[in-house]
């Protein structure tokens, strides 16, 4: 059996400098991905709180959609609720799932959001946008890059990476159980993220 540490798998990159951050992650209770539910963050360092946040499918800052889930009453500097929101059937952009055929994909200078967007408002005034977002091609998008030390990069990284969730067995083990998932993708979702340090637990 392989043991693997929980990752917390999150691409925060706020769009704009804001009073209150906010972001979206993939919670990892569930059996698969398609069942996952999305969990809304805040902060850290949420000291402006805005009056509700709410998760869309579309971007909201271009056509306003009903929120299909809202949350109130942020009362503090950072936190997480869990949404009634799942994932459902994850695709990537053409050309960006593993089994597309061989057309080149698009690249993305600044990573492309897939459609699960979160925003934070006072009222009906929009403060921040966040999306959960694939960044396939991050290293050959930054200038200097290949003349930086490895020591100066952040690469983004997972733990066991081979061993994600397909269809997690519930363990019985009080000390095991927070610690047997790694991640609900594969390594080539992994690596459409923007996931470039890999970790692979042969056994
Ligand atoms: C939202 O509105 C309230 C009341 O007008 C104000 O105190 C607060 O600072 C506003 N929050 C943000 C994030 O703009
Ligand atoms: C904020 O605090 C109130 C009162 O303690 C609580 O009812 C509410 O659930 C809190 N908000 C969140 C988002 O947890
Ligand atoms: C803030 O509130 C959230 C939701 O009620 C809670 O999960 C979180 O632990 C709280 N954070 C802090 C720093 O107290």
């Amino acid at each position: 059996m392989y043991l693997s540490f929980l990752l917390i798998f999150c691409y925060y990159l706020p769009l704009l400098i804001s009073a209150c951050p906010i972001y979206l992650t993939i919670s990892l209770d569930s059996k698969t991905l398609q069942d996952a539910y999305l969990e809304i963050n805040w902060g850290p360092e949420c000291h402006d709180h805005p009056e509700w946040i709410g998760i869309f499918s579309e971007d909201p800052s271009t056509t306003y959609f009903h929120p299909e889930a809202r949350i109130t009453n942020i009362n503090n500097s950072s936190g997480k609720v869990l949404s009634n929101v799942k994932v459902g059937k994850l695709r990537f952009p053409h050309g960006w799932n593993s089994n597309d055929d061989n057309t080149v994909p698009i690249e993305y200078p600044k990573g492309k959001c897939l459609p699960y967007y979160v925003a934070s408002f006072n009222g009906s005034e929009l403060l921040t946008v966040e999306c959960l977002k694939i960044q396939p091609n991050w290293m050959s998008k930054l200038e200097h890059i290949a003349q930086m030390p490895l020591k100066d990069l952040f690469i983004p990284g997972t733990h066991a990476s081979g061993a994600y969730v397909n269809n997690l067995v519930k363990t019985k083990s009080v000390l095991v159980k927070d610690y047997v998932v790694a991640q609900q993708f594969d390594v080539w979702s992994q690596l459409v993220f923007g996931v470039r340090y890999l970790d692979f637990s042969i056994g």
